[in-house]
C-alpha cells in the first residue's frame, strides 16, 4: 500500500493545470452502453475509479481503447446478463451508474446494490424511485437491484432531493423513453451539465441541464460522439486551497472560474487575493487568513468536496471556524487526523468547530476517503517536519498525480511503495 511521505512546511508557488473531472468522465464512461457506435472521450483523467469502473464496462461488453490521449468506448460483444456483479461494485458507488443506461438500451439490468460507504449510508432510493417513474419494474432480491422494462415511457419525476448520480441515471435513461420526461428537483453541478452536453452530442433531446428541471424528449436511438470532459473543479480547487494555507502563489491552468465561483468566494472572502482571467485563476495566500463559518450544500452552494481541505485552511486561520456538513452524516473523518498534526477541531453531529490558528506538526496519518486524503496531504506540505499520509489508494482514486503536480509546486513530497505483506 502506497504512502505519501512529505517534508513541510513549504510555500505552494507555481502553475499547475486542472485534470478532466473524474465525476464528469464516470457518467460519460457509462454512456457508452447507450448506443452501439463509438464514443471518443477526450480528458479523461487516468485516476484508479476510471479503472475501476472501465473493468465494470469491460465485463458489460464495451471495448475500450486508448489513443493519442482520448478513450474510445464501444460495446462490442453486451453481456446478455447485464449485470454488475457485487465484486465489481463495492469498491465504487458510482458504478451504479450503469443501471440507467443498461435499462434503457437493453430492457433489463441486474446490479448489485452498492452498500455503505466511508462518508455515510448513501442510499440510491431516488434512481430507483425515477426510473420505476419511467415504467421500469424494479426489484431488489440477494443485494441486486434487478430492473425491467420493455420500453421505458417519458413522465413526470420530482427528486426528494438533489442527488448528482440519481439525476445522471434517470437522466440517461429517459435520453431512450419513448415520449417526454420532467425531472424535478435535479441536480445542478457541473456535471450534470457535462453529462447532458454529452448525450446532446449523441443525438439525445436533452435541456434545462444546469437548472432543477430537466426535459428530455426521448429519441429511437443514440449514436456516435466525440467529448472532452470538464475540467475538475474540485481537483483544482484543492490546489487553490492548498495556495492559501501555504500563504503561497498558483496559477490553476484550465480551470473553469465559473465553476469554483463558490470556493473563489471563500477564498475572497477569507483574506486571500483572487485573480480570474480567461485562461487561468490566480490565488494568493499573503498575509493574516481570517476564520470564516461554512455550510456545504448542493451546486451552486460550497461543495462537500472541498470540505476537508477547507478545513485544514481553518486550522491555520485567525480565529473560530464553524463548518457544516449538510450533504453527507459522516465527513469529518479527517478531523482527528488533523488533530494529530496540532489542530483544534470539536466535532458536534453535521457541525465542526475549527479553532484556529495553529501550528501544525508533521505526524503520522490515516487517510479515510478520497477528499479526507486530499486534506492531510496539503496539511503535511503546511506542517513543520514530517508527515506519512497512509493508505493514499483513496487519493489515486481522484487525483492525476497528485505528488508530480505538488512537487512542481515546490512541495517536497514523495510516493512510498510499500509491498502488501
Ligand atoms: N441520497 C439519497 N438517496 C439517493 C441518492 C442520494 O438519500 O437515492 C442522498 C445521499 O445520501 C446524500 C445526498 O443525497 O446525502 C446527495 O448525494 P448524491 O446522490 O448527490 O451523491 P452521489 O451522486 O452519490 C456525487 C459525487 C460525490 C459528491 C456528491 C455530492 C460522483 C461519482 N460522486 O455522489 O463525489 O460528494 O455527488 O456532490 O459524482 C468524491 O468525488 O469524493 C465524491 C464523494
Amino acid at each position: 500500500m502506497d504512502k505519501f511521505h512529505i517534508v513541510g512546511p513549504t510555500r505552494l508557488a507555481g502553475r499547475v493545470r486542472a485534470s478532466g473531472a473524474k465525476n464528469a468522465a464516470l457518467p460519460a464512461l457509462t454512456a457508452s452502453l447507450l448506443t452501439d457506435a463509438p464514443l471518443t472521450l477526450r480528458r479523461v483523467p487516468h485516476v484508479r475509479d476510471i479503472r475501476t469502473l472501465q473493468k465494470l464496462l469491460d465485463h458489460l461488453g464495451v471495448v475500450t481503447e486508448e489513443t493519442g490521449g482520448a478513450l474510445i468506448l464501444r460495446r462490442e460483444r453486451p453481456n446478455p446478463e447485464h449485470d454488475a456483479p457485487y465484486d465489481l461494485v463495492r469498491t465504487m458507488r458510482a458504478s451504479v451508474l450503469v443501471l440507467g443506461p443498461l435499462l434503457a438500451k437493453e430492457g433489463h439490468a441486474r446490479v448489485s446494490l452498492p452498500g455503505g460507504c466511508a462518508i455515510g449510508v448513501r442510499p440510491i432510493d431516488q434512481h430507483l424511485k425515477g426510473l420505476t417513474a419511467l415504467g421500469a419494474d424494479v426489484q431488489l432480491t440477494h443485494g441486486y437491484v434487478e430492473a425491467t422494462a420493455a420500453r421505458l415511457v417519458g413522465a413526470r419525476f420530482r427528486f426528494d432531493m438533489p442527488t448528482v448520480t440519481g439525476t445522471e441515471n434517470v437522466m440517461m435513461a429517459a435520453t431512450l423513453a419513448r415520449g417526454t420526461t420532467v425531472l424535478e428537483c435535479c441536480a445542478c453541478e457541473p456535471e450534470v451539465v457535462d453529462l447532458a452536453n454529452l448525450l446532446n452530442a449523441m443525438g439525445a433531446h436533452v435541456s434545462g441541464a444546469g437548472t432543477e428541471t430537466i426535459v428530455v424528449d426521448g429519441v429511437e436511438s443514440l449514436g456516435a460522439a466525440e467529448h472532452a470532459i470538464i475540467p475538475d473543479r474540485i481537483e483544482g480547487g484543492t490546489y487553490l486551497i492548498g495556495a492559501v494555507l501555504t500563504r503561497g502563489d498558483v496559477t490553476l491552468e484550465g480551470a473553469s472560474a465559473a465553476d469554483l465561483a463558490p470556493l473563489l468566494d471563500k477564498l475572497a472572502e477569507v483574506g486571500a487575493s483572487v485573480e480570474v482571467s480567461a485562461e487561468d485563476i490566480r490565488v494568493q495566500g499573503a498575509g493574516d487568513i481570517q476564520s470564516l463559518d461554512l455550510e456545504t450544500s448542493p451546486h451552486p452552494g460550497f461543495p462537500t468536496d472541498l470540505q476537508a481541505q477547507y478545513m485544514a485552511l481553518m486550522t491555520r486561520a485567525d480565529g473560530v471556524a464553524t463548518i457544516s456538513e449538510t450533504v453527507f452524516e459522516n465527513r469529518f473523518q479527517h478531523a482527528p487526523e488533523l488533530a494529530r498534526m496540532g489542530a483544534d477541531i470539536r466535532v458536534d453531529g453535521g457541525r465542526a468547530r475549527v479553532y484556529g490558528p495553529k501550528p501544525l506538526t508533521g505526524a503520522g496519518v490515516m487517510a479515510t476517503d478520497l477528499r479526507a486524503s486530499a486534506c492531510l496531504v496539503l496539511a503535511g506540505v503546511a506542517a513543520q517536519g514530517e508527515t506519512v499520509v497512509d493508505r493514499i489508494y483513496h487519493l489515486d482514486r481522484g487525483y492525476e498525480g497528485m505528488e508530480l503536480k505538488l512537487q512542481k509546486l515546490g512541495a517536497r513530497v514523495a510516493r512510498w511503495s510499500v509491498p502488501m505483506s
